[in-house]
């Protein structure tokens, strides 16, 4: 009896046992960030605020913008614990009628609604949109990689909180990829099928080069 839950336990616990060297690894920010995170901060001089953050009680910026949102990104960078942790979140504003455009990430992504109404959904591989009305305290899972959005579809300001398995989520939105960098505007006619004017149009409005 004792020793299969024993044995089961074990199972459940060695993974993380066995994958890590260390209790945990706070990033050393002044040394390059890598594919596996930070390099760890000297043991020695880890503190406890080390793993404290407040970086939630406030918005990424102000709503003053083309989407009316603003994200609080709080990856490994922002707070130097969760390097090696393998998770991280992001706080959403949105004024009423605000969009979180059409981004991605590398991970899946648990949304969670603190406040408001939110139109939500994501595209699949298969082109297939799925998307739904969330309340207060309403969850939704987008899976890694696809595009998806975020509409606040309520009469008031709403606030969101994600949550991403990796301790550095990666945040690529798809107007700013396209017309916010330095895809030349002849290439963007060409793989968007927007005429010169609209590719002018959204470059400006982006603020991107070429
Ligand atoms: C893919 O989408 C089409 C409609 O566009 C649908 O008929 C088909 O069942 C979908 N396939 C899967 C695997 O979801
Ligand atoms: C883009 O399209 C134009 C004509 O529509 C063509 O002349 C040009 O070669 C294309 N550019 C690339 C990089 O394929």
């Amino acid at each position: 009896m004792f020793l299969p839950v024993f044995f089961f336990l074990s199972i459940l616990i060695s993974p993380t046992l066995a994958n890590t060297l260390s209790d945990f690894c706070v990033a050393d920010l002044s040394l390059p960030n890598g594919p596996s995170g930070y390099p760890c901060k000297d043991p020695k001089r880890v503190t406890a605020d080390d793993f404290v953050s407040s970086a939630l009680a406030v918005p990424g910026g102000n709503t003053r913008n083309i989407y009316k949102s603003t994200i609080n990104d709080i990856n490994n960078e922002q707070f130097p614990g969760l390097n090696g942790m393998g998770i991280s979140m992001l706080r959403g504003d949105l004024e009423a009628g605000g969009v979180s455009p059409l981004h991605t990430h590398r991970v899946s992504e648990l949304l969670v609604i603190e406040e408001g109404t939110i139109f939500a959904g994501f595209i699949d591989t298969n082109n297939t949109a799925y998307y739904k009305t969330l309340n207060k305290r309403d969850m939704m899972i987008i899976p890694p990689t696809l595009l998806h959005f975020f509409i606040n579809v309520g009469s008031t300001p709403a606030l969101t909180y994600s949550f991403f398995p990796s301790d550095n989520h990666g945040v690529q939105i798809d107007g700013f990829a396209l017309f916010g960098g330095n895809l030349p505007s002849k290439l963007l006619n060409n793989i968007t099928l927007l005429d010169h004017a609209e590719v002018q149009r959204l470059k400006k409005l982006f603020g991107g080069t070429n």
